[in-house]
């Protein structure tokens, strides 16, 4: 036996996982076929990583089982992981919303966790590829290597011009575990040719609140070429299906914005009104889709209240996702249902642990998909450290 434990994937969870069994004692040999390890750390958050969010808690994630996540969550914080930032001299700020990024530059967060491995006397062989993952007596046995632990930590598809595969479903399927079906999540939306008039609106920006079924966030949106992106958008995508309809809320409190315009200005038009809360190019496309080609002081509050109704409510049906080539996560992934929620050990295979993007918890934007892969690959490396000590 070489190592106590082999781990697939030198991403943040797996390098997280890797780190803390090897500083309790465990050996540890992490295997990714990328020649450079934490590959989506190094290009997350414009370059600075949004490493954590000071407001995770269970409710920013979905999954199958939605209190799943709870146990790993709770046992290493946002601020367990800030302290470690801390102790790296590493400067952050928070930007919105309680997403903190370096002020510097993702690499000093790959430059610690690769630091905290090398604490822990990990061996980490990058441009290695998995190939077949021998299993008997108890043992793992991968590229040549032989453990009685293995961990899966290779994350989903996302973004596969990076490397990114779907190979933790492969691997969860070759050992009897169910695998939710993985979809692009944190994705922009396309639209179909019917929604075309917001084809002109291309590179707009504004605030909205957007809604699916009962599901709502309240930040910008983004008009693309090609349908809608933006934080509110990738967000909300999260949690569309199929066939579902978006509402977006470009202006929550259009009717008293329209009474109020008529006061003051009633022999101005629609459009004058639109032009003062929302960006021009969105102020006269949708003063064009409401048509109320007259002056504001003629119009009634029925009709000023319709008009409103536009705008609080506007529906688009998206045709699809931009995929995995854009999707910042992958929703779904290794069935909850078949791992501790304690350890992220296999419950019908001793010794097999899956954690970060593979598993199926997904975060929000902000922050929390780095904050899953910290919480679960910490859970899963003290469990690798205590079952060795046992
Ligand atoms: P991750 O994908 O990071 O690591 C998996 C590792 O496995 C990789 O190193 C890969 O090379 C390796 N691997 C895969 N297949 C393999 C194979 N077949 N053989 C060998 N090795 C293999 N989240 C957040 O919280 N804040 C943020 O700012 C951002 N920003 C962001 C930007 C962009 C552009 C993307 C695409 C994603 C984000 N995310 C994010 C999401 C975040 O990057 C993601 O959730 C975590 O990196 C997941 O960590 P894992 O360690 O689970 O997988």
């Amino acid at each position: 036996m070489d190592f106590d434990a082999i781990i697939l994937g030198a991403g943040g969870a797996g390098l997280m996982a890797a780190a803390t069994a090897g500083q309790a004692g465990a050996r540890v040999l992490v295997i990714d076929h990328a020649e450079k390890a934490g590959k989506k750390i190094l290009i997350s958050g414009g370059g600075r990583c949004n490493f954590t969010n000071m407001g995770t808690g269970p409710a920013n994630f979905l999954s199958e089982n939605p209190h799943f996540a709870k146990s790993a969550l709770s046992r290493y914080t946002q601020w367990d992981f800030l302290d470690l930032v801390g102790r790296h001299r590493i400067a952050w700020h928070e930007k919105t919303l309680g997403q903190l990024f370096c002020d510097g530059s993702a690499r000093q967060i790959v430059a610690m966790l690769l630091d905290e491995c090398a604490k822990g006397g990990v061996e980490v062989r990058l441009g290695t590829s998995i190939g077949e993952i021998g299993h008997s007596d108890g043992l793992f046995r991968v590229a040549g290597a032989t453990a009685p632990a293995l961990v899966v930590a290779t994350g989903g598809p996302s973004i596969p011009k990076m490397g990114a595969t779907g190979v933790a479903y492969d691997i969860a399927r070759r050992f009897g575990l169910n695998v939710v079906t993985p979809r692009p999540a944190l994705v922009p939306f396309t639209l179909g040719e019917s929604e075309i008039l917001f084809r002109q609106l291309s590179g707009v920006a504004c605030p909205v609140v957007v809604r699916v079924g009962n599901v709502s966030f309240e930040e910008a949106a983004l008009f693309t070429h090609k349908g809608l992106s933006g934080p509110a958008i990738l967000q909300i995508s999260s949690y569309w299906r199929p066939g579902d309809e978006i509402s977006l809320n470009v202006l929550p409190r259009a009717a008293e914005h329209f009474r109020d315009a008529r006061s003051r200005m009633p022999r101005a038009h629609l459009k004058a009104a639109l032009t003062e809360v929302l960006p021009s190019r969105l102020a006269d496309a949708l003063a064009e889709k409401i048509g109320l080609a007259t002056e504001l002081g003629n119009l009634s509050n029925a009709a000023l209240d319709q008009a409103a109704e536009v705008l609080t409510n506007l529906v688009f049906h998206p045709t699809g996702t931009e995929g995995y080539a854009k999707a910042e996560v992958t929703a779904g992934g290794i069935d909850t249902d078949e791992l501790s929620s304690k350890t992220m050990e296999a419950k019908k295979v001793p010794g097999l642990y899956a954690i970060g993007e593979a598993v199926d918890v997904t975060g929000w934007l902000g922050g929390y998909n780095f904050q899953w892969a910290w919480s679960s690959g910490v859970a899963a490396g003290q469990a690798i450290a205590a079952r060795r000590a046992s």
